[in-house]
């Protein structure tokens, strides 16, 4: 069994991620009403967020390089990285250092540089490590269902991991914010690097919310047995 998977963006009209203003209180807000036990964060969104909102790294402290007691009553959710090419080394403290994160778990493989595993280990991060060349998603899902107990993930991920999930029949539902706010030829689509179609008939709207300053919440399932059928 593996936990189910919300993805969640915030997108222009034109279906673009990014070159416009993303709202990140009601981008947040919307995603916490998922009360998700865990977020699936891809390793170029926690890059890019780094470069994006710190104009320089806070140093890494003593306790950050301890795992946080765990505590019965703590309902914040743990954050998952997907990291295998070793984006996060000597970053991973911010993570820690940020007060809506449980703690952290990171996805890497048998070909993830050892440095890396090094850092990790030595800071006790939890790690799942499958697959090669990338992260076997389904091995690790198994995992963290099995041994973290995670039932409910919800995404912060780019246009590359929102495809891969939906290529590989592991999306559950999808949620968009959608901005009034056309992006034009520079827009980034939320499922640029996906070579096959979604039909109207994968896809059941849940809800359909129209949101502060023109913009709508968006929430559908995606309907599994329709999805076996998928052309490429
Ligand atoms: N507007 C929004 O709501 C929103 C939200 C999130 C992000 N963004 C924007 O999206 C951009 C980043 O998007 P992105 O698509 O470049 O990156 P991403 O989805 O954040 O990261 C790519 C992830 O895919 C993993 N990956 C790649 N191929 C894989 C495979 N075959 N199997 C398993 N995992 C695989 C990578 O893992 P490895 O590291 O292990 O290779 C990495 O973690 C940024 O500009 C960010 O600001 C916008």
């Amino acid at each position: 069994m593996r936990p189910k998977i919300i993805m969640h963006n915030t997108i222009s009209l034109d279906g673009s991620l990014t070159n416009f203003c993303v709202n990140m209180e009601l981008h947040y807000r919307i995603l916490g009403t998922f009360n998700a036990d865990a977020h699936l964060i891809g390793s170029n969104t926690a890059k890019s967020g780094l470069d994006l909102f710190l104009d320089t790294i806070p140093p890494e402290t003593p306790k950050n390089k301890e795992p946080p007691k765990p505590q019965l009553t703590d309902i914040r959710p743990l954050w998952i990285l997907i990291d295998s090419h070793a984006q996060m080394y000597n970053l991973l403290h911010i993570f820690r250092q940020y007060e809506f994160c449980k703690d952290v778990i990171v996805l890497i493989t048998s070909k993830t540089p050892a440095k890396y595993s090094e850092y990790l280990t030595s800071r006790h991060y939890h790690i799942i490590r499958s697959g090669t060349q990338h992260v076997n998603l389904n091995q690790a899902l198994e995992i963290l269902h099995k041994h973290y107990h995670i039932n409910t993930i919800v995404t912060d991920t780019g246009h590359t991991l929102n495809s891969i999930l939906l290529r590989q029949g592991l999306l559950d539902e999808i949620s968009l914010i959608i901005n009034p706010v056309i992006v034009g030829q520079n827009q980034l689509n939320v499922f640029k690097t996906l070579s096959q179609s979604i039909q109207p008939n994968q896809l059941h709207l849940l809800k359909s919310t129209p949101l502060e300053n023109n913009s709508i919440h968006l929430h559908y399932e995606i309907i599994k047995n329709q999805m076996d059928g998928i052309s490429s």
